[in-house]
């Protein structure tokens, strides 16, 4: 019988600091309803100086263990997707694998920005398909604060602090469930539509975070539409057949815009961005994180994931939980 990638824990973390809108308004010019009312965005979380990317990680990865009942002497492979690691090397991975006292297996980062949770469970699902690995630990995990210009009223609105992580373990013995159909998609052509301004090699520093708004906003609908109907087509499923929709929280206009061009029922979206802002690699688990621990998402559900971010990247994951 053929491996399946079967999803047995979710768990997420959330730095203690909230920044509000009212917050925000005070540092550059902008108010609480306007943020509200074209992101759907309240508040997010900011993590504290000494937190870093790793340390969110950690936390969410032990809740998704525990969850799946598991330890660290499970896993042998850990897939982080982050665009703000602790260092420029080594991966983030690596400090998560030692910290979490993970000692078998490979441990790296994938770098997809908002689309980096979808890329890195696509990759974790070819490694255990292929029986190159049992258990894996598939974390998204970010510190956009650290990157965003906190004088641009244009982004730094948008972004909050976050990680959420799950556990996939290869099965063969149970058929209904597992990651059914995954589809990625880049086109660096659109590149310059949301970048950072540093880099080890081009500038030698870290940079800011740059974003044509409106630009990138036009691209995700399409896109986002496309990538849900393709991992879809691939397992030859119907968006009717699909429980509930967990989309990577950019801003709710996004969410909304997507949901009305598909004819999906908003009640099936899940959604945070009002509370989490976009924490980018982050978004997609977190949410599923919140969705599972309040009940909604059930065993056996049918749940499409989606992120579109920087580069351009864009993709969708169909999952039996
Ligand atoms: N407060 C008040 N006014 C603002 C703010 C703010 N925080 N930000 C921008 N404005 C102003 C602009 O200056 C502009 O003013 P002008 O008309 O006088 O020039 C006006 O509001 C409209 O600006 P737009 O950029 O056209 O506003 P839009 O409705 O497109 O909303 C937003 C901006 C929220 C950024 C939206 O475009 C968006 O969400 N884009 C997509 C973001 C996204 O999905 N990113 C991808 C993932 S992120 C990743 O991969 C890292």
């Amino acid at each position: 019988m053929a491996l399946r990638s079967v999803l047995t824990g979710v768990g997420s973390y959330l730095p203690e600091r909230i920044l509000t809108n009212a917050e925000l308004a005070r540092r550059v010019d902008t108010s609480d309803e306007w943020i509200k009312e074209r992101t759907g965005i309240s508040e997010r979380h900011i993590a504290a100086d000494d937190e870093r990317t790793s340390d969110l990680a950690c936390a969410a990865a032990l809740r998704a263990l525990e969850a799946a009942g598991r330890g660290a002497g499970d896993i042998d492979l850990i897939v982080l997707a982050t665009a703000t690691p602790d260092l420029t090397f080594p991966a983030t991975a690596a400090r998560v694998q030692a910290e979490l006292g993970v000692t078998k297996g490979a441990a790296f980062d994938v770098q997809a920005v908002c689309s980096g949770f979808i890329f890195a469970l696509a990759t974790a699902d070819n490694f255990l398909a292929r029986g190159q690995a049992q258990a894996a630990l598939v974390i998204g995990a970010e510190t956009f604060s650290r990157i965003v210009d906190w004088e641009d009223r244009g982004t730094c609105v948008l972004f909050g602090d976050g990680a959420g992580a799950v556990v996939l373990e290869a099965r063969d013995d149970d058929a209904e469930r597992g990651v059914i159909s995954t589809f990625l998609r880049t086109d660096g052509r659109m590149h310059d539509l949301l970048y950072v301004d540093g880099g080890p090699s081009q500038t030698q520093s870290v940079g800011k975070l740059r974003m044509v708004g409106n630009a990138v906003f036009r691209q995700a609908v399409e896109h986002i539409s496309g990538a849900m109907l393709e991992a879809c087509a691939r397992a030859n499923v119907s968006l009717d057949d699909v429980d509930w929709f967990v989309p990577h929280q950019a801003n709710q206009r996004i969410l909304d815009g997507v949901a009305r061009k598909l004819g999906i029922d908003v009640e099936q979206v899940i959604s945070t961005v009002a509370l989490h802002g976009n924490t980018s690699a982050a978004s997609v688990p977190l949410a599923l994180d919140v969705a599972t621990r309040d009940g909604r998402i059930k065993k056996g559900d049918l749940v499409l994931m989606e992120a579109l971010g920087g580069g351009l990247t864009w993709g969708a994951a169909l999952v039996r939980m």
